[in-house]
């Protein structure tokens, strides 16, 4: 089953699978990642909505998703939003010039898009020179427990749910290939 078809699927339930962490932990970091920002932003993966009420209000929001279904959730949030515009797209086909951003957001994203390099290069290239990508994502740990831990749960969260809780998300964002532009 495709990335897209599970999300469709769990699309309803989605905000209640991690509640407990979101309240502990998520909303507070999303808050803390997101209030400085201005201008032009793409959120990339952006799911039922959940970081919409944290941008400030000056800036301008693209939100793109490649799920019907949890952009059906992110439209309820945003109803009355005029700063924001949601749309149905790829991650690893950004439909949007370069050099178009100021800021590129993911959260909780990079462990499902199913190619994260090539959608990393695509933000990259929509990004203005002076941009930034913002992320909050799982990564692999560097603790060697927690690391073997998130071993055995991969198969279940990435059946279940296409998320992928063991990548080497940091490495991919430090290639050297992905040449950071700022
Ligand atoms: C774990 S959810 C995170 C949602 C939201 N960013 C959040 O913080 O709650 C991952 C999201 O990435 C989306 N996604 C996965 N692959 C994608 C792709 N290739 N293009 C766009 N969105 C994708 C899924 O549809 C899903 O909404």
């Amino acid at each position: 089953m495709s990335v897209t078809s599970k999300y469709n699927r769990i699309a309803p339930i989605y905000e209640l699978i991690d509640l407990p962490l979101e309240l502990l932990f998520f909303r507070r970091w999303r808050k803390e990642a997101l209030s400085g920002l201005s201008g032009r932003v793409l959120e990339v993966g952006v799911g039922t909505g959940r970081n919409l009420k944290c941008y400030p209000v000056g800036c301008s929001i693209t939100g793109i998703d490649y799920s019907e279904r949890m952009l059906e959730k992110a439209r309820e949030k945003a109803r009355g939003m005029k700063n924001v515009t949601l749309l149905l797209m790829d991650a690893e086909h950004l439909e949007f010039p370069d050099n178009s951003f100021d800021y590129v957001v993911t959260t909780f994203v990079l462990c499902s898009i199913p190619d994260p390099v090539r959608a990393l290069k695509e933000m990259r290239r929509v990004l203005k020179p002076s941009g930034e990508i913002i992320a909050i994502e799982y990564v692999h740990s560097s603790n060697h427990l927690i690391a073997r831990f998130e071993d055995l749960i991969n198969p279940v969260t990435c059946s279940l749910i296409g998320d992928n809780t063991n990548r080497k998300t940091v490495e991919n964002i430090e290639r050297p290939d992905l040449p950071l532009r700022k």
